[in-house]
């Protein structure tokens, strides 16, 4: 059993954490998350308006009864937004934790502390730990260019910005980006960190709620198969190597690339057509180079388990 501020502050078993999934990170994960011992959040966007997230709430607390959260995505969209109403959702249902990406979560800062919600936010450079930090967020989740999804335009890798994240800010600190094992889970740790985040590898999970083929394949790529789409507008992604994504490059390298020429092959609602299909042909598949590290296709108690197992053997045969 590894007790850290983030076993603490989220009351769980196991620092171990699943991030904010568009499409993916609903009741079915963030509930077989829960009962393996770590903590889940379901991903508010992937609900058409507050009603629907709400109901996925009940969902959730009807199939665990430990706690889990909510990933608010403020991020570049096709659609208008109405944040405040979502975070009314989750304080009326009695959301104890939420998971901010994206952008400064400060004009909501107030709404969430009013009712008393422990604020993660994640992000991709130090200096925005610390912004977070004095903000009064309660942990900052800290994404490394390995990541899935938007991993920022710093491009510095986990290993360096944990532990200048460690040294800038005192708050709980989540690792995340490249983190997929039990050596992860070790390294994470050592590097400054008091838990990690996994993306990738939770969707390559029984209980996530895609595709077989999907899954499938995230086992036959690896660490090299990734690349990063919309680093033109800033706005950069790391994705699955794919036709599409070839595509999205070779618009971006004639340079001067609005988003309007990238829309057919990026919007999420072909990507959630691909997560439900299988079409692999269909949109773009956020993917981290952690995706060299997944093999199978376990239930996520198994997976808990194995992370645990693994990192307890490498600490008590090397530290002993
Ligand atoms: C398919 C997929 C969708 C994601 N969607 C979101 C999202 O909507 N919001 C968010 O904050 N992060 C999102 N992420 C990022 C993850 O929460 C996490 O930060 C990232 O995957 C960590 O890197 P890893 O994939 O190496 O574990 C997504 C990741 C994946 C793989």
């Amino acid at each position: 059993m590894l007790k850290t501020r983030i076993t603490e502050l989220f009351g769980i078993d196991r620092p171990i954490v699943q991030g904010g999934l568009m499409w993916i990170a609903k009741a079915e994960l963030a509930s077989a998350v829960a009962n393996a011992g770590g903590i889940g959040f379901m991903t508010a966007l992937s609900f058409s308006d507050p009603e629907a997230l709400r109901a996925e709430i009940h969902k959730c607390r009807k199939m665990t009864d430990k706690p889990f959260g909510v990933n608010l995505t403020f991020l570049p969209a096709l659609r208008i937004i109405d944040y405040p109403a979502f975070i009314d959702v989750c304080i009326e249902e009695g959301i104890k934790f939420i998971e901010t990406a994206g952008r400064n979560p400060e004009p909501y800062m107030d709404q969430l502390k009013s009712a008393d919600i422990k604020v993660v936010h994640k992000c991709t450079s130090v200096r925005h730990a610390i912004k977070a930090e004095k903000i009064g967020c309660d942990v900052v989740s800290i994404d490394g260019f390995e990541a899935a999804g938007h991993p920022g335009e710093d491009d510095v890798t986990s290993l360096i910005l944990i532990p200048r994240t460690r040294d800038a800010i005192n708050i709980p600190i989540i690792a995340s980006g490249g983190f997929a094992d039990g050596r992860g889970l070790v390294g994470a740790l050592g590097l400054g960190a008091d838990g990690m985040n996994m993306g990738t590898r939770f969707v390559a999970t029984k209980e996530a709620p895609v595709h077989d083929n999907v899954k499938q394949v995230l086992i036959r790529h690896d660490e090299r198969d990734t690349r990063l789409i919309m680093r033109t507008l800033r706005n950069t992604e790391r994705v699955l190597h794919s036709k599409n994504v070839d595509k999205v490059l070779e618009i971006e390298s004639k340079g001067n690339t609005q988003i309007e020429d990238i829309v057919p092959f990026v919007t999420g609602l072909e990507g959630k057509k691909m997560l439900e299909e299988g079409d692999l042909k269909k949109g773009v598949l956020a993917v981290g180079q952690s995706v060299g590290l997944i093999h199978d296709i376990p239930t996520c108690q198994k997976l808990l388990d194995r992370i645990m197992e693994e990192a307890e053997e490498i600490i008590t045969s090397k530290f002993a």
